[in-house]
């Protein structure tokens, strides 16, 4: 493989954070404005400007939606100058629209780069997902048992009470139930509204987040990206896809997915090294969310490498 197509992960990874950056900064003005699609299409718009300045060969993978469906940034759409390595692209140029338009916490920008091929294709289905941070065995915990056991194997694995565990859930209605069964082990419970990629990445700094397990479906391309996260930072994760329909079920054939019970790993979520950028829209425990002050706006962007584990926390100020 020559140089110029190899997945040089080193080098690409600040050409990432710019693309990052880039839709945060194009966001800022609509935080707390009530306007999730303005503020979703900035994003888009920068995200996209930025990413086709880097020379690669990207092939977006988890994006906006199919082709017929969005505009920009579709599945399947090729970026970049076209000379570099083949990648797939995970991208969400907003992840927490509702987050952004209400100033809520945790909104970020967040984009992934992989080799070609090795991303899973997940339909916009939802995803049953299950987090832990690192230092645990393999299958710790597992989405085959219940919540309760959940809590139950993960105390006596970090030599904990289960009270002393938190557990992070997207407050939804479809959760109530497994929120009652969370409820009996006496765990705490932290509810989010949103955002559930910050969720499980908040499973791998415990310390920082308080947070030590993540479970509940959310998007399907969300678990994609909080896979390659988790990737770098360490930690693991398992996802199922969901299906309500057989225009879902069809989603998924269409993305040649055969297996539709198959509980994928976090190394089968994304199979090769990979790096991962995200940019705070507003403050979150794992970055600060945009700065503004006269004349300047200040971002706060977390880069990683999955190859070295390498976890960058980076600021960038720049004249309005
Ligand atoms: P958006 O940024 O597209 O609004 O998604 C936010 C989000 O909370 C994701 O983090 C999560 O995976 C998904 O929505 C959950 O979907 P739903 O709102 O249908 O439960």
């Amino acid at each position: 493989m020559s140089e110029q197509t190899e997945f040089q992960d080193r080098l690409l990874s600040l050409g990432l954070a710019r693309v990052s950056e880039a839709a945060a900064l194009a966001s800022a003005k609509l935080v707390g404005r009530g306007d999730e699609k303005a503020a979703d299409q900035a994003a888009v718009d920068a995200m996209r400007t930025q990413l086709n300045l880097l020379d690669i060969n990207g092939v977006i993978v988890i994006g906006e939606g199919e082709r017929d469906e969005a505009p920009m940034l579709f599945i399947g759409e090729e970026v970049g100058t076209g000379t570099g390595p083949g990648l797939d692209i995970a991208l969400d140029p907003l992840e927490g629209t509702t987050l952004t338009a209400k100033d809520m916490p945790n909104a970020l920008t967040v984009i992934a780069m992989a080799p070609r091929g090795s991303m899973l294709h997940a339909p916009d289905v939802y995803m049953d997902k299950l987090a832990v941070g690192p230092g645990y065995e393999t299958d710790v915990v597992t989405l085959d048992m219940s919540p309760a056991e959940r809590i139950k194997a993960l105390a006596a694995a970090k030599g904990c009470e289960m009270a002393d565990i938190t557990v992070c859930v997207l407050e939804r209605p479809r959760h109530d139930e497994m929120i009652d069964e969370l409820r009996t082990t006496g765990a705490a419970i932290r509810l989010i509204t949103d955002g559930d990629v910050a969720g499980v990445m908040h499973c791998a700094e415990p310390d920082i987040t308080g947070i030590d397990i993540y479970m509940g479906s959310g998007g399907a391309p969300e678990g994609v990206l909080a896979a390659a996260a988790l990737k770098c930072m360490g930690g693991q994760m398992y996802g199922r896809l969901m299906f309500r329909n057989d225009d879902e079920r069809g989603r998924a054939a269409k993305a040649g997915i055969k297996d539709l019970n198959r509980i994928y790993s976090r190394d089968e979520l994304v199979t090769k090294d990979v790096i991962f950028a995200a940019t705070g829209v507003t403050d979150g425990s794992i970055v600060n969310g945009i700065r503004s002050e006269p004349g300047f706006l200040t971002t706060e962007t977390i880069l990683m490498r999955s190859k070295t584990g390498s976890v960058r926390r980076m600021s960038y100020r720049i004249k309005t």
